[in-house]
């Protein structure tokens, strides 16, 4: 392997991530009506019993506080064609630009699943550790959901996994 040179900024950091492939999540919240949400790839299984989930999400994210506020969200677990998705919730624009035309249902707790997802969760948060700019949500799973049986959509490289066919994904091309 050979050693990165140079001072350990956040970039070089950054560049190093892409190093590691991922799925991609959109996690959504609600809050007096109003829904919310970002695309994530932060986020890991932590226990089984109870089964939990932990996302890593910026405080610079409109959706955080809504999460630490009410208590709860949800994760969609995207497939191969929900490229767009991904990009529509890693921007940050108004919750009626992020919502419109999508088609979700409602969980039993009320929060947002995308249709077309790989699978959807709902969880109550039980603990919130900061962790320099960002926040580690760890939630307890309060509902769980099996979706469409496709690819996952992948993140690799800074890019997205491509569809080739109907059942293969092609990771992002080396720079
Ligand atoms: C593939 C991908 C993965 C991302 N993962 C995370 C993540 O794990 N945590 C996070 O806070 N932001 C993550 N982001 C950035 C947020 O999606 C982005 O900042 C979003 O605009 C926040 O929306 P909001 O401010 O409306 O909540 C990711 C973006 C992309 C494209």
């Amino acid at each position: 392997m050979t050693p990165d040179p140079g001072p350990l900024d956040g970039l070089t950091f950054r560049r190093w991530m892409a190093h590691w492939a991922t799925g991609v999540s959109v996690v959504t919240a609600r809050e007096f009506e109003t829904d919310a949400g970002l695309t994530v790839n932060a986020l890991l299984s932590v226990s089984l019993a109870p089964p939990s989930l932990l996302v890593s999400l910026s405080r610079d994210a409109d959706t955080t506080p809504i999460i630490e506020r009410s208590g709860r969200f949800a994760v969609s677990f995207l497939a191969f064609d929900q490229r767009p998705v991904s990009e529509r919730f890693a921007r940050t624009i108004s919750s009626g630009e992020k919502f419109r035309d999508l088609p979700f249902h409602r969980g039993p707790n009320g929060l947002v699943l995308l249709d077309g997802a790989l699978g959807g969760a709902e969880c109550r948060v039980v603990s919130k550790t900061p962790a320099y700019d960002h926040l580690l949500i760890l939630g307890e799973v309060v509902h769980l959901e099996s979706g469409r049986e496709v690819e996952p959509l992948l993140f690799h490289r800074s890019g997205y996994s491509e569809a080739v066919g109907n059942d293969t994904v092609r990771l992002p091309k080396r720079p």
